[in-house]
């Protein structure tokens, strides 16, 4: 009997070349092909900013960080989704907070006024299975409440909502490039997506023990950086 696989990873001449010669050329760790691949995905997805990190629940994690989430502050998120969206709160010291989906298998944007309370301080959408999340309502309603929007968008590379990608529209979105993925790096990877240079600043901090410059750390961070490799087969 024959078996289709549902989903191949790709790994073509084009990226084996890629990678053969960032290996040889460039450093292991935050080498050129880095910094090209994060230009690319911002200009593919449509932000000012993309700052590549080692895998999409360490994009979710570091983003909550980046946003300032106190211990037990509650994030609004969905339990019907990958264990990594739950967890990356709880990796931020937050309490996941779960409202029932829709339909479209995403956040059920009539439920979320209910779950706020006096420590909700985000939401997190799932654009699960590349269905976006009811984004504009969600925004609305984290505006009227002072609250951070992340997007989960680990399932949704290229998916658009109003004709603008997913990933755009609130202060971050968190992509994965795990090899079940619509797009992925040979190996773990993620990335931020942001329009706000101090987010995007902090991400680039928090992924690299807080350095900048050299052997200056400001802030305590994490070893948390896409391999040079992995972004270069990436392009
Ligand atoms: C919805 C969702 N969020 C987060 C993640 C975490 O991504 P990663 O496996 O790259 O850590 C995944 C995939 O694994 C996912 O499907």
């Amino acid at each position: 009997m024959d078996v289709i696989p549902p989903a191949s990873p790709v790994f073509n001449k084009e990226m084996e070349d890629a990678a053969i010669n960032a290996l040889r050329k460039e450093r292991f760790i935050l080498g050129e092909s880095v910094d090209k691949f994060e230009e690319e995905f911002a200009c593919y997805v449509g932000t000012d900013f993309a700052v590549s990190v080692s895998s999409g629940t360490n994009a979710l994690h570091l983003a909550q960080i980046a946003a300032d989430l106190p211990i037990a502050g509650e994030v609004i998120t969905v339990a019907s989704s990958y264990i990594a969206t739950a967890n990356s709160i709880l990796h931020a010291n937050g309490t996941p907070i779960f409202c029932d989906i829709n339909d479209e298998y995403t956040i059920d944007v009539k439920q979320i006024k209910s779950k706020i309370s006096k420590r909700t301080k985000g939401i997190m959408p799932v654009h699960l299975y590349g269905h976006p999340a009811d984004i504009d309502e969600i925004i609305n309603i984290a505006n009227k409440n002072n609250l951070f929007v992340i997007e989960d968008c680990a399932q949704s590379h290229g998916a658009l909502y109003k004709g603008k990608m997913t990933g755009t529209f609130s202060d971050m979105g968190c992509f994965s490039f795990y090899s079940t993925k619509n797009m992925t790096v040979c190996g773990d990877g993620g990335m931020v997506t942001t329009n706000n240079e101090k987010l995007a600043e902090k991400i680039k901090l928090l992924r690299n023990h807080g350095q900048h410059p050299k052997d200056v750390h400001t802030i305590v961070g994490y070893t948390a950086r896409l391999n040079t490799v992995n972004a270069s087969a990436a392009r």
